[in-house]
């Protein structure tokens, strides 16, 4: 009987610290996928224009959520949405092959934001902006 109890209570400490240690593991990996959510405000951002070198991107918050700016090879630059049309993970700037990459189902998308393959059904969302004086702004 006393054995009973023990293993009882030995198996609910188990469970907890199962329970425990995956929600703690887990977390930052939704974290990291998840857009940010919280305020939606219409801020308008600056940024150097020397902060962003061809081929390179860089992302920020921008009205509640993830956002890019990118800089071709060619020197085209483009200010996007960072959530994935598919599902909404946080694409990633590949700037070897120089487009975005979802790490969720890898869809892809060119440097514009068009679809290049995979499971997403719409570009990235274009953001507004303006660059004059070495300055980008964003908004
Ligand atoms: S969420 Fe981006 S490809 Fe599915």
């Amino acid at each position: 009987m006393e054995n009973d109890s023990r293993r009882k209570f030995l198996g609910v400490c188990l469970a907890g610290a199962t329970v425990a240690a995956a929600a703690a593991a887990g977390y930052p990996v939704i974290r990291y996928l998840a857009p940010k959510s919280g305020k939606v405000g219409t801020d308008k951002l600056v940024f150097a224009t020397s902060d962003i070198p061809d081929g390179e991107a860089k992302f920020f918050e921008y009205a509640g959520t993830s956002a890019v700016l990118v800089k071709t090879n060619a020197g085209a630059l483009l200010a996007l949405s960072a959530v994935c049309t598919h599902m909404g993970c946080i694409v990633q700037w590949e700037k070897d092959k120089q487009d975005f990459l979802c790490p969720c189902h890898a869809g892809h998308y060119s440097p514009e934001g068009e679809v290049l393959s995979g499971p997403p059904p719409k570009p990235l969302a274009k953001i507004p902006f303006t660059v004059a004086d070495g300055k980008i702004t964003v908004g």
